[in-house]
């Protein structure tokens, strides 16, 4: 059989405050993955501020894909597709790099490929994994979403549950942001946790009624804020490691409970994580072990390509471009772009 041509990618992610871009081959081989984070000047906020995120992005944007093409050894045209994240996230953030990776794709004659936020994240698990292949299942947990969802094929996805609130990440930066670890608070919490007993509070796991599957995370931050007002009221201490352990592990249990649940009732043997909060060390353990005793294969992306960033953007767009999907010079971004909407 005649072997297929390589498809190489040139990649571009700036929906928050990531600047990226990445050089990636045949969706799993990565060759340059670039990325200027800004987290240093929204620190300064206690959060993102989307106006800064914006004019950073254009500060730096051309710089990245220069970056990226010379990591890779490679020219602009040597490449097969231009992608780019077009939704959902900041518009004035995607709008950067929808219109870098427009006016690149029309001057080096090269086709177009908006690429959807999550369908990135959840293709991050391609690339350290050529094993892996649809159908699996795969709960996105970033600063943005907590979507548990079917992957039935490539590009084709079906959600069964996300949260009805706050998404878990947020949960994590409000909750840092009360004990006064700043941001972003993800890693924070999971590092102070360390020296924490998580069993010290009781935090409440929410369940929605008739809907197995999806999450709200409000009701755990809130709990988290009340239980430091009263501290306050009272005049007792607060251990802030206890406070972080018992919230992760409130958080990671509904998560891995929920998860296992779907795996239960799909009858999945594979199952994936993905997004900034599946670099937490607790929710790995946990869901490797739930994973362990269902005997489902359990894959997570290294933390590199768990956050924001353009190689896990290259990976998704490979099996778009191999569908033949192509946009055109009317892409725009789409803040609330919903997943397997085109
Ligand atoms: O995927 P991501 O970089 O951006 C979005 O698409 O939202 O995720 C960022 C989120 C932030 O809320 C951050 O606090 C969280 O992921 N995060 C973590 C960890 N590292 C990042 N949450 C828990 N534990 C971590 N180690
Ligand atoms: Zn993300």
């Amino acid at each position: 059989m005649e072997r297929q041509k390589d498809i190489t990618i040139l990649a571009i992610e700036s929906s928050c405050d990531e600047t990226a871009a990445a050089v990636v081959v045949n969706g799993r081989t990565v060759c340059s993955n670039i990325i200027a984070s800004q987290i240093a000047l929204h620190q300064l906020y206690g959060g993102v501020v989307p106006e800064i995120a914006s004019r950073k992005h254009i500060e730096k944007i051309n710089q990245v894909i220069e970056e990226a093409l010379r990591a890779a050894e490679c020219s602009l045209e040597e490449m097969d597709a231009i992608a780019v994240t077009y939704g959902p996230g900041l518009v004035g953030a995607l709008l950067v790099g929808v219109a870098e990776a427009k006016a690149i794709s029309y001057a080096a004659q090269k086709p177009l490929i908006g690429v959807h936020h999550i369908e990135g994240h959840i293709s991050a698990n391609y690339i350290e994994h050529p094993d892996l292949e649809p159908p699996f299942l795969c709960l996105v947990v970033s600063g943005g979403h907590t979507h548990l969802v079917m992957v039935e094929d490539y590009g084709k996805y079906q959600i069964l549950g996300q949260t009805r609130d706050d998404a878990a990440g947020e949960a994590f930066d409000k909750v840092a942001r009360a004990i006064g670890l700043g941001y972003p608070g993800g890693p924070k919490i999971e590092q102070i946790s360390r020296e924490g007993n998580e069993d010290a509070i009781a935090f409440p796991r929410a369940k929605i009624a008739g809907h197995p599957y999806d999450f709200s995370f409000s009701g755990v931050k809130s709990a988290v804020l009340n239980y430091l007002n009263g501290c306050k009221m009272k005049n007792e201490p607060i251990v802030a490691a206890d406070v972080a352990a018992s919230f992760q592990k409130a958080v990671a249990e509904v998560l891995v409970e929920h998860a296992m649940l779907a795996v239960e009732e799909f009858g999945v043997t594979k199952f994936a994580i993905a997004g900034g909060v599946a670099s937490n060390g607790t929710l790995r353990e946990r869901m490797e072990q739930a994973c362990r005793r269902k005997k489902v294969h359990f894959y997570y992306p290294s933390p590199i390509f768990c956050t924001d960033n353009a190689a896990m953007i290259g990976a998704a767009a490979y099996y778009e471009y191999r569908a033949g999907r192509r946009d055109g010079w009317d892409l725009n971004a789409v803040p609330n772009l919903k997943l397997g909407e085109r």
